[in-house]
């Protein structure tokens, strides 16, 4: 990497902001949003396995229907791409063979091969200590999909606003959720900033990097 792609990635992550009014006239065009689709599902995830669902929540009456349950936040209506991260509810055996039939035909490897992995996996987010807080560490994944794509967004210069000011009870009730194995966890409006929204001036406010990076 040279000097002006790392300039440009700090750029990228200096310029970007939790966009409070976004511009509604402004969308964003198909190829940009063909490579932020592609880079969520370029994901990774602890073993590979995924347990997650983006919906993408394009419908007008939706978008209307979760704004009461998303403290008003306007972001919800008049971003461009509205996406809902919902994580599994439980992780099941069926969870584990779904990825091991999947690398075998992805990869062209003997079924045998992965059985050390599968049971590894079934032993701990299945049937092991952390298969009891199953969601919550597919809601851990969620996360790392959505902190992939805010940055993504930034470096293609659209706007974000992640969204945990929201009631995902209601929202696995309005989308239809309920039964399905997944359960809302976080959302993230994307678009490009209106260009009266104030906070889009505001210094950054973190802490020094002595605090927050240390080295041992
Ligand atoms: C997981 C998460 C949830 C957030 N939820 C909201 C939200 O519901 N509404 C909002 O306006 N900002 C929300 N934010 C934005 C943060 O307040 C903001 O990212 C933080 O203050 C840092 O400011 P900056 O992103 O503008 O640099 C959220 C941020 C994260 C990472």
């Amino acid at each position: 990497m040279n000097n002006t792609n790392i300039q440009s990635l700090i750029q990228s992550l200096e310029w970007r902001y939790a966009t409070k009014v976004f511009n509604p006239a402004k969308i964003i065009s198909a190829d940009i949003w063909a490579a932020l689709e592609k880079a969520l599902v370029l994901t990774p995830t602890s073993y590979g396995l995924q347990p997650y669902q983006f919906i993408l929540v394009q419908d007008p009456a939706k978008r209307a229907a979760l704004l009461p349950h998303s403290w008003g936040q306007k972001q919800v209506v008049e971003c461009s791409h509205y996406i809902v991260f919902t994580a599994r509810t439980e992780m099941t055996p069926a969870d584990v063979a779904k990825l091991i039939s999947h690398t075998v035909q992805v990869r062209g490897i003997p079924a045998g091969s992965l059985d050390f992995y599968r049971d590894m996996m079934l032993g701990d987010i299945v049937n092991g200590p952390r298969g009891k807080a199953a969601h919550e560490w597919a809601a851990r994944q969620c996360y790392i999909a959505l902190g992939n794509l805010m940055t993504c967004a930034a470096v293609l210069s659209v706007d974000a606003c992640p969204m945990e000011g929201i009631n995902p009870a209601e929202y696995d009730n309005l989308l239809g959720l309920n039964g399905s194995g997944y359960k809302t966890v976080v959302a993230l409006a994307l678009g490009y900033r209106a260009e009266g929204d104030k906070y889009a001036r505001l210094k950054k406010v973190r802490y020094s990097h002595a605090e927050l990076v240390r080295t041992v």
